[in-house]
């Protein structure tokens, strides 16, 4: 995939210039796309693109590339473009400083866009924790899971995941009982999923 993105975007990086008297230099931008195939048919910020001009509107009036700076950042794509006019193109050597930061600009936002993704799972996740906590365990097992529950239950937040598993399947099969088992029973019938992200949510009270 990189691959076929690098190709495509290579095609508009051209070359190495050297300058005349007349050369002329204009820098342009673009903030925060959310693709980099994007920034092939936007208009371009500032110098002379003013809002108006694409990549390809800069290339018909005779602009060329002459450099190319990406920024990621939180999986959205900053562009300066410096483009350069009456230059004379002194041969078509594609650049391997461009490519290589085009290489380094995709694979750090691949790298921010997995942690991103991540962190949001954990979010979910501890939020359904929380919510099941409070609303189906909270009251017998107290605000900070470390309540002894009608006088015999151990406290949650002193317990491994592990531990809850087994006594709650116990729970489930009546073959788990410090003498009040009638009271939890009941609340044994959750899913291994909502006993792992109600544990997790559990372990962040503690901190
Ligand atoms: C109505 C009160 C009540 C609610 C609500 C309740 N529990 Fe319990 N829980 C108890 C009691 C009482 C015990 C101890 C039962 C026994 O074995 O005698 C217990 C025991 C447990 C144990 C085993 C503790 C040990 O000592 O080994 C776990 C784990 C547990 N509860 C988890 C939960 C979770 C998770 C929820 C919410 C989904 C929940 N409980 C909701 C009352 C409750």
């Amino acid at each position: 995939m990189i691959k076929t993105k690098l190709d495509k975007y290579l095609l508009l990086i051209a070359i190495l210039f050297t300058s005349n008297a007349n050369a002329q230099e204009t820098l342009c931008y673009k903030e925060n796309l959310k693709s980099i195939s994007e920034i092939e048919t936007v208009k371009l910020n500032g110098g002379a693109c003013q809002n108006k001009n694409s990549i390809k509107d800069m290339q018909n009036n005779q602009w060329v590339i002459d450099d190319i700076k990406i920024t990621p950042k939180d999986g959205k794509y900053s562009f300066l473009y410096v483009f350069k006019k009456n230059v004379i193109v002194k041969n078509t050597t594609v650049d391997v400083d461009l490519d290589q930061k085009i290489l380094m600009a995709i694979k750090t936002d691949r790298v921010q866009t997995k942690k991103i993704k991540a962190k949001k799972e954990l979010e979910t996740k501890l939020n359904n924790g929380e919510h099941l906590y409070i609303l189906k365990c909270q009251r017998c097992h107290g605000e900070k899971a470390n309540k002894v529950a009608s006088n015999v239950s151990a406290k949650l937040s002193e317990m491994t995941y592990e531990e809850m598993e087994t006594s709650i399947v116990g729970y489930r099969f009546n073959d788990y009982n410090k003498g009040r088992s009638f009271l939890m029973k009941p609340y044994s019938e959750i899913s291994d999923k909502e006993l792992k992200n109600v544990f997790d949510y559990i372990q962040t009270m503690k901190k």
